[in-house]
C-alpha cells in the first residue's frame, strides 16, 4: 500500500516535471544542459572506441609505436583490448564515480549480453534504423524509472553507432575472418554488418532524483 501511494506520488511528481520541462523556461535550460553534457560523453567515448580501432594493429603486434608503420616481420597477438570493451570498463568507471551510466548496446545478438538493449533502448534502436530517421541524432528524455534502481526519475540518453570501415575487420563479413571459422581477431562471430548500416548505440543514464 505505502509502496503504491509513492508511486503515485512519483507518477504525479514525473508529470509536474514533463510540464515544467515543456513550460518552464528554467527547466528546459536543464534539460539543455543534461543533453550537453550527454552529447559530450557520447563524444568523449566515440574518441575513445576511434583510438583503439585506429590503433588496433599497433596495439597488437611487437615492436610497434603510434604512428609509425607496423613493423615487417613481427608477431602479432590480441592483448584483450578491443574498442567498445575499452570504452565501456571507462563507462564503468566513470559510472562509480559520478552515478551516469555507460552502456554500448545493441538490439539484436550483442557480443555480450550485458550490451542487450533494454525495452527503452530498443524502442529508440528501432526508430534510429528507419530511413527517415537523420543520420548521426542522438535522442533523450526524462523518464520514470521502472525497476531495482535507487532513483524514480532520469534522463536518458541515446546516441546512434553506424558501421564504418574501420568496424568492418571486427563486425563484417565472417568469411573475411582472419582466423577462417567466421570470427574476428577478438573471438567473436561477425556479424556480416554493411557500411553505414545501424550497429547498436551508446546509451547513458543520468539519475534525477
Ligand atoms: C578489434 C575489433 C573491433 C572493432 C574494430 C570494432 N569493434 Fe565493436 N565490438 C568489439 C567487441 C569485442 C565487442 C564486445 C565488447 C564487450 O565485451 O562489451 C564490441 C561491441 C560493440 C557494440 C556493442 C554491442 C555488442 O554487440 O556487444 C557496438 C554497438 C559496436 N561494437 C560497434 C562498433 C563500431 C561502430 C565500430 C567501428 C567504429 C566497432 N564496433 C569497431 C570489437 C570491435
Amino acid at each position: 500500500m505505502k509502496d503504491a501511494i509513492r508511486r503515485t506520488g512519483l507518477i504525479f511528481a514525473f508529470a509536474a516535471l514533463s510540464l515544467c520541462f515543456t513550460r518552464d523556461g528554467l527547466a528546459q535550460t536543464e534539460i539543455y544542459d543534461y543533453e550537453r553534457m550527454a552529447s559530450a560523453i557520447v563524444n568523449m567515448l566515440n574518441a575513445a572506441t576511434d583510438y583503439i580501432a585506429d590503433n588496433f594493429e599497433v596495439i597488437n603486434t611487437n615492436n610497434a609505436r603510434v604512428g609509425e608503420p607496423l613493423p615487417k616481420g613481427e608477431l602479432h597477438s590480441y592483448k584483450g583490448i578491443n574498442p567498445e570493451g575499452f570504452a565501456g570498463l571507462v563507462g564503468k568507471q566513470f559510472a562509480r564515480k559520478t552515478g551516469i551510466s555507460v552502456k554500448f548496446v545493441s538490439n539484436d545478438k550483442p557480443r555480450s549480453s550485458q550490451n542487450k538493449a533494454d525495452k527503452w533502448e530498443s524502442k529508440q534502436l528501432k526508430k534510429f534504423s528507419k530511413i527517415q530517421y537523420p543520420k548521426g541524432v542522438g535522442y533523450g528524455e526524462v523518464v520514470l524509472v521502472n525497476g531495482k534502481e535507487p532513483y524514480d526519475i532520469a534522463y536518458r540518453y541515446i546516441y546512434p553507432l553506424y558501421i564504418e570501415h574501420k568496424c568492418l575487420k571486427c563486425h563484417g563479413d565472417p568469411a573475411r575472418s582472419p582466423t577462417g571459422d567466421g570470427r574476428d581477431i577478438t573471438g567473436f562471430e561477425m556479424e556480416d554488418f554493411k557500411e553505414g548500416e545501424l550497429s547498436g548505440a551508446i546509451s547513458l543514464v543520468f539519475p534525477i532524483e
